[in-house]
């Protein structure tokens, strides 16, 4: 089939990549000259474990370009849109400009029955206004919805072997099934089942299943403070109630809390969507959730405060992490990085680093010190911080750190270190959620 893919940012670029992957002939189309002509070398503009060499792999088969001309647009069959919906800069809903003119740029290429799938997280509704878009220019093009589910650091995999697909449609369009079966054939033919629903269905799934998951932590970080209240540990219960299959340990890690591209502008988007139609509980149910989670931000803070004697002026704090989640060099709403200014500004000198997203965080937070190494941010520390789970963080023992730093002080933001060790070797520990 041929395909194009309007946005190459992360949705894009993978899915652009895996289709042709899977043997379809696809142009990916951004806006973006630069980082479309970076994509057609090979050099992606993120990291993401695994999809560098499928991209030069895939790149060498022929069957896959990128462009920033839309007319290449022009002979595909199926048009997927996966241009990003960032939140609005002064209000909490999502920003449709992108997707707005990535229909607008479309559409003079649009000259049967071709289908245009949504794959960008929209607010329930987007699809039937692009329909009728779409109806108003006099195309015949028809319109499907077709979320995504994939995770940053697991992209790949998320998209040749996702839990579920889900098709959204008008009620009836069977070409439109059809037809997003052809695309994903291999994916169905290794047993990926398939949901067909309407158009706003599918569009609520994206919404709803970001919004469960955003839940899932914020009341594990609610729990957490329930045991700092109490004296309990927030590990051990987290472990505990996940054994329940009902519950589920996944997504039950407490600590820091969620942050990235996604899960906060979406909670936000949903949120405000749903003020818009009346449904003023789930708009409620949500800003509890964004509000518990943006409080685990002032309570590392305030733990890094107690850890040095309530006075942070001064206070050299190293911070290990910079990224919003490991394997990730996305520093997008990152609680690291805001942990590390609000200390900053009360008077701590900062010193942060990251194995993959130092660079992404020195563009970000210009006036945060950001280190290329471990051992750089730790030296001479009075607190080492750790806020993003990185596999080479998990495993540092206590003495790795004990000859660089001034004081023996460890705050685990994640939960991922061993609080009987770390205090064994005569380390202070400290932990949101533990005793
Ligand atoms: C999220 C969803 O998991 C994907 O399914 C979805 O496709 C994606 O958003 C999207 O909408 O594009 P992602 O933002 O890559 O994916 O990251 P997650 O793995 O969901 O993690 C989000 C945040 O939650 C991170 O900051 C992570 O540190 C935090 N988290 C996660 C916790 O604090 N505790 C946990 O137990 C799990």
């Amino acid at each position: 089939m041929l395909i194009s893919v309007i946005g190459c940012g992360y949705l894009g670029a993978v899915h652009a990549t895996c289709l042709a992957h899977l043997g379809h002939t696809v142009v990916g189309i951004d806006s973006d000259r630069e980082l479309a002509a970076r994509l057609d070398a090979g050099r992606p503009s993120f990291y993401e474990p695994e999809f560098e060499p499928l991209l030069a792999a895939t790149l060498a088969t022929g069957r896959l370009r990128f462009t920033g001309d839309p007319a290449a647009a022009a002979g595909a069959a199926v048009h997927f849109v996966c241009v990003g919906t960032p939140q609005l800069p002064d209000r909490p809903g999502a920003d449709l400009s992108a997707l707005d003119s990535a229909v607008g740029a479309l559409l003079p290429y649009l000259n049967g029955g071709e289908l245009v799938v949504g794959k960008s997280t929209v607010p329930v509704g987007t699809a039937a206004r692009v329909a009728e878009r779409l109806a108003a220019a006099g195309s015949a093009a028809t319109v499907a919805w077709n979320p995504e589910f994939l995770r940053e650091g697991h992209a790949v995999a998320d998209t040749l072997r996702p839990d579920r697909l889900v098709y959204g449609s008008a009620p009836g369009d069977e070409r439109a099934v059809a037809i997003l079966n052809e695309v994903y054939a291999p994916v169905i033919a290794a047993g990926t089942p398939v949901i067909n629903a309407d158009l706003a269905t599918a569009e609520l799934v994206k919404v709803a299943a970001n919004s469960f998951l955003a839940t899932k932590i914020s009341f594990i970080n609610a729990m957490a403070e329930m045991c700092e209240a109490a004296g309990a540990d927030v590990t051990v219960l987290a472990d505990a109630i996940g054994r329940d299959a009902r519950i589920g340990r996944q997504f039950l890690n407490a600590g820091l809390g969620f942050g990235g591209g996604c899960l906060p502008k979406d909670i936000r988007a949903f949120g405000a969507r749903a003020a818009e139609l009346g449904v003023h509980r789930v708009a409620d149910l949500l800003d509890r959730v964004d509000r518990i989670n943006l409080a685990r931000r002032d309570r590392l803070v305030e733990l890094t405060a107690d850890a040095c004697a309530g006075d942070l002026v001064g206070a050299r704090i190293a911070v290990l992490g910079a990224s919003f989640k490991p394997d990730s060099d996305d520093v997008r709403d990152s609680p690291a990085l805001a942990v590390a200014r609000e200390l900053q500004s009360r008077g701590a000198h900062v010193r942060v680093t990251d194995p993959q997203a130092a660079d992404n965080a020195r563009k970000r937070s210009a006036d945060l010190t950001v280190v290329d190494t471990v051992a750089e941010a730790a030296e001479d520390a009075d607190a080492v911080l750790l806020l993003t789970e990185w596999r080479e963080y998990r495993e540092l023992g206590p003495a790795d750190l004990a000859g660089l730093v001034r004081h023996r002080r460890v705050i685990d933001g994640r939960n991922v270190l061993d609080p009987v060790r770390w205090r064994a070797a005569g380390w202070s520990y400290r932990a949101p959620g533990r005793p």
